[in-house]
């Protein structure tokens, strides 16, 4: 099963990604945690990721494309996967789709978690993500078991750098005006599933699961 995840920053594209990987036993692939992983790093990729994920806008879509192609060709990959942050913008997606395509593949369900933008800025405002698995939480709506410990792996909790509110609403911005798009595109081609992201997770994550077992 092939998942792409739509939706704005903080919609719980990634905590709806990380269920749905363990239910499905295929694995989430997120652009930015790739993109976090690699500025912990300190590699060439994540220096030039940096300076745009700081400002809240996208990376460029060449920096982008080839990374996941390349991914998606590993062997965990055979049975399926889940992509959360990718594509996203029109050009990511037509290149996927020509990616696929060449192997006789294709992308099976796009679920848009739909969250106003209202109910976004609180949430990037109470999460924090563990500096060391990138395991996330929200101060009031899922806290750690001790205060800014990751329950997971005893790593240390903080405010992501593109969480404070300026770039908060600069990533609103561009998610309107590049990703929303993509909406429209999955649409067209049938495979769009939309799920009311303001519900409780295990609800959430429910109505993604009557979605992906319509199939
Ligand atoms: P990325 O890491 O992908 O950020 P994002 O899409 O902005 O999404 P987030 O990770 O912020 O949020 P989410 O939807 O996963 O929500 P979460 O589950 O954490 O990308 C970061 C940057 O990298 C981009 O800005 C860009 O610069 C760059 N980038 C990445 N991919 C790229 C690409 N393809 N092309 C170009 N550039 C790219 O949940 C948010 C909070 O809400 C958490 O605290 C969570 O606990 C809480 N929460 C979740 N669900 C619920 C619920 N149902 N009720 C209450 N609280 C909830």
């Amino acid at each position: 099963m092939r998942i792409i995840m739509l939706g704005a920053p903080g919609a719980g594209k990634g905590t709806q990604a990380k269920r749905i990987s363990d239910q499905y036993d295929i694995p989430h692939i997120s652009t930015g945690d790739i993109f976090r992983a690699n500025i912990k790093n300190g590699t060439e990729l994540g220096v030039k990721a940096k300076t745009y994920m700081d400002q809240g806008l996208l990376v460029p879509d060449e920096l982008v494309v080839d990374l996941i192609v390349d991914r998606l060709r590993q062997d965990d990959c055979v049975k399926g996967y889940i992509l959360d942050g990718f594509p996203r913008t029109i050009p990511q997606a037509e290149a996927l789709a020509i990616a696929l395509n060449a192997n006789g593949e294709k992308i099976d369900f796009a679920i848009n978690v739909e969250v106003p933008d209202t109910n976004i800025i609180h949430r990037m405002a109470g999460r924090r993500a563990c500096v060391n698995c990138g395991r996330t939480y929200h101060i009031v709506n899922i806290p750690p078991k001790a205060e800014g410990i990751c329950d997971a792996c005893g790593g240390q909790l903080v405010l992501r750098d593109d969480d404070k509110p300026e770039t908060v609403a600069k990533r609103l911005d561009v998610y309107h005006q590049q990703t929303k798009p993509l909406i429209e595109f999955y649409s067209s081609k049938g495979i769009l599933a939309v799920v009311d992201g303001t519900k409780e997770m295990d609800e959430v994550f429910a109505a993604i699961e009557k979605e992906l077992n319509k199939k």
